[in-house]
């Protein structure tokens, strides 16, 4: 497995890759650096929001990297509360991130239930439109998924969820898969303690860091991983996933820490 180079394709045909950078919670200069530093290391997926107050950071970051603005997937999402004016939040993105057009563009949460399809809508047209190449959601239950779809004819290519080993249930994943919508897993190293012998254990006979391990079992499952973090070393850490291999076993252990806590 390359982790660093894997990528899944999205219905429209884009290579989305499954490693990204997380920027949440990153502001003016540690966003811009963080970015940097992702982008040198070798991160080709950024993923941001209106929320998050970052865009200008991160499109200051992609255009000081020097790397073609085609070579990076740029994710940023729509606070369904801006829905209403969701073309016009769509072009101030674009305006800070300093780009025509964005890789993805998300429902940040879903919105009351009566607001689901209008919101939807909106995506579709702006992708109708080539302001985005794709369209998602995050934080839906694929009951929500199913109502978009059926409303629209339009599925949304990727859920953006909490993911976890704490969280792990393949029920929902199988969900996923059987609609082909593709699972993007946020605040994976967040929600998981890192003390927990499972996963020193396996980290320490793979002579890689308990972070690095959480990581890859995501990947083993065809999740796609935001890892975010501010500092140099941790971001390099966290995309150099492919010098070891974890065993069936490995990963099953992995998975019963849903189960075990
Ligand atoms: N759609 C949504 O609703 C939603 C919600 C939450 C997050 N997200 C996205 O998902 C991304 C990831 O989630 P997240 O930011 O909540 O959490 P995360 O990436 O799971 O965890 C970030 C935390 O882990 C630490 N960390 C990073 N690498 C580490 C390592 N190798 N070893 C030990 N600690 C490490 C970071 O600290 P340092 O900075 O000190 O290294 C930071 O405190 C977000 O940034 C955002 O892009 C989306």
């Amino acid at each position: 497995m390359t982790c660093m180079t894997l990528t899944v394709n999205l219905p429209g045909g884009t290579a989305l890759p499954l490693i990204g950078f997380g920027t949440w919670q990153l502001r003016s200069t540690a966003a811009y650096e963080s970015v940097r530093a992702a982008l040198d290391i070798g991160y080709r997926h950024v993923d941001t929001a209106t929320l998050y107050q970052n865009e200008a950071d991160v499109g200051r970051a992609v255009k000081d990297s020097g790397v073609d603005r085609g070579q990076i997937f740029i994710t940023t999402k729509l606070r369904p509360q801006d829905a209403r004016n969701a073309r016009r939040t769509l072009e101030s993105s674009l305006r800070l991130l300093g780009t025509d057009y964005v890789d993805l563009w998300l429902i940040h949460w879903p919105a009351g239930q009566e607001e689901l399809v209008s919101t939807w809508r909106e995506l579709v047209s702006a992708k109708d439109a080539g302001l985005i190449r794709n369209a998602g959601v995050s934080n839906y239950s694929p009951a929500q998924i199913d109502l978009l779809t059926e409303a629209t004819g339009q599925q949304p290519a990727v859920n953006q969820i909490s993911w976890s080993p704490a969280q792990h249930d393949p029920a929902l994943l199988d969900e996923h898969r059987r609609r082909g919508v593709v699972v993007e897993g946020y605040s994976g190293l967040k929600n998981t303690d890192l003390l927990n012998p499972v996963l020193t254990e396996i980290a320490q006979r793979h002579g890689v860091t308990p972070a690095q391990v959480v990581l890859r079992w995501h990947l083993e499952h065809d999740i796609v991983i935001l890892p975010r973090s501010s500092h140099r070393e941790r971001i390099a850490a966290n995309f150099d996933l492919d010098g070891f291999d974890l065993t069936k076993e490995d990963v099953a252990s992995i998975d019963t820490l849903a189960r075990t806590g």
